[in-house]
């Protein structure tokens, strides 16, 4: 275990804290306080990892949620002497990422504890290199929405590509939600088997946690990538509402390292809800007159709307080709969002992969990809160094 990685153990009785003592004989630097003081302590210790016991009084879910404010990159592990399936989901929920019960489950504390510390000598070694990149940190996800305000630009083609090259191509866990409630979308590029959809979750609307979207969520079988699928239904669509778009974005971003979210071209209150709560909106746009006209339509709505764009709106410009009307460098000086990405037009290989009902990219480090998965990987890979 490495000395970087500072542990704080709060326990209140002597005989569990006796117990981690001993297990914990191998790391330093260990700290230890009680569930009513560690309030006071965590600040001033700031510790990579808590150990949290739960108290007698049984506040333990509270204490997560508290520790998580106060030290949102610390990671929290719930030890507890008895299996409680409940407390195990309200603790999940409220940030902590391991449920161990003791003295049972003690190895597997060392296990995590191992991985914290590798994960956090890659973190301090990116430290202030980049702020978007390989250092997840459960809790904290990134949202990134995939939005044109002109429809077929390829949005979904995009926002699906760019999710599953994302999940082949690192480490994270990735969410991919399908918004389009009406038509869905996603389906045409990825392949699924089961009937379950994104509304299956309107029930948990409330109490939505990590639990619920893994069970509803079907996975793409190259990748595994994670996908809550369209219910492709008018009637159960308007049945979504902005909260419920809201809780389901927050709730995933809690579980998840990143969540992709594909987006219809129309403007209404869950395509409202979903770009405000992004990190970043990935706007797809075509080469030509049309495409820039709707975009100007489109940022001027955002600032009506007041969405905040400031860095948090890149271009990708989608169908680059020979016979374009316009060409990229055409539209440095229209606009003042980066453009972030170019992906070439690929009829054939599109085509050959939704014929076939598989993804534009299937394994890590695919050596033979078409250019269109070729340009997204290199976006892809571009977000992650
Ligand atoms: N780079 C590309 N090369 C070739 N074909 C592409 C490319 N990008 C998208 N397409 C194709 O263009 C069509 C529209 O793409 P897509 O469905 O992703 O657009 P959209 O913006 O999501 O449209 P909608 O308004 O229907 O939601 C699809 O048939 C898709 O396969
Ligand atoms: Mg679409």
């Amino acid at each position: 275990m490495s000395k970087e990685v500072k542990i704080l153990v709060v326990a209140d009785q002597d005989s569990v804290k006796e117990m981690l003592t001993e297990f914990l004989a191998g790391y330093e630097p260990v700290r230890y306080t009680t569930s009513s003081e560690v309030k006071k302590e965590i600040d001033r210790i700031g510790p990579d990892v808590v150990l949290l016991v739960q108290p007698e009084e049984g506040a333990g879910v509270e204490l997560v949620q508290y520790i998580q404010s106060e030290l949102p990159e610390g990671i929290v592990i719930f030890l507890t002497e008895k299996q409680d399936f409940v407390l195990l989901r309200d603790v999940v929920r409220a940030g902590a990422v391991e449920y161990i019960v003791m003295p049972d489950e003690l190895n597997l504390l060392t296990d995590r504890l191992e991985k914290i510390s590798e994960l956090s000598q890659i973190q301090q070694r990116k430290k202030g290199a980049d702020a978007s990149g390989k250092a997840f940190v459960r809790g904290r996800g990134k949202v990134y929405s995939f939005y044109s305000g002109k429809g077929g630009s390829g949005c979904t083609q995009l926002a699906t590509g760019f999710a599953q090259s994302l999940k082949l191509e690192s480490t994270a866990s990735v969410l991919l939600i399908d918004l389009n409630l009406q038509y869905g979308g996603v389906e045409t590029f990825l392949s699924f088997d089961s009937n379950r959809t994104l509304g299956d979750l309107i029930p948990v609307m409330n109490e939505m946690n990590e639990f619920h979207i893994r069970n509803v969520a079907q996975r793409e079988a190259h990748s595994k990538l994670e996908v809550l699928v369209s219910p492709r239904d008018a009637e159960i669509a308007e049945n979504m509402s902005e909260a419920f778009v809201t809780r389901l974005i927050r709730a995933s971003r809690r579980s998840y390292d990143f969540v992709i979210i594909d987006l219809p071209s129309h403007m209404n209150e869950l395509v409202y809800a979903a770009l405000s709560e992004a990190d970043m909106i990935y706007y797809v746009m075509n080469l030509d007159t049309p495409s820039v006209q709707i975009y100007r339509l489109v940022e001027d709505l955002f600032r009506r709307l007041r969405i905040d764009t400031e860095g948090r709106l890149e271009v990708v410009v989608n169908q680059v080709g020979r016979d374009n009307e316009l060409v990229v460098s055409d539209l440095k000086g229209l606009f003042n969002a980066p453009i972030t990405a170019e992906i070439r037009r690929d009829h054939a290989g599109v085509q050959a992969a939704v014929n076939q009902g598989r993804p534009l990219q299937k394994e890590a480090n695919e050596k033979k990809l078409t250019p269109a998965a070729k340009d997204i990987r290199k976006w892809v890979q571009s977000k992650l160094s």
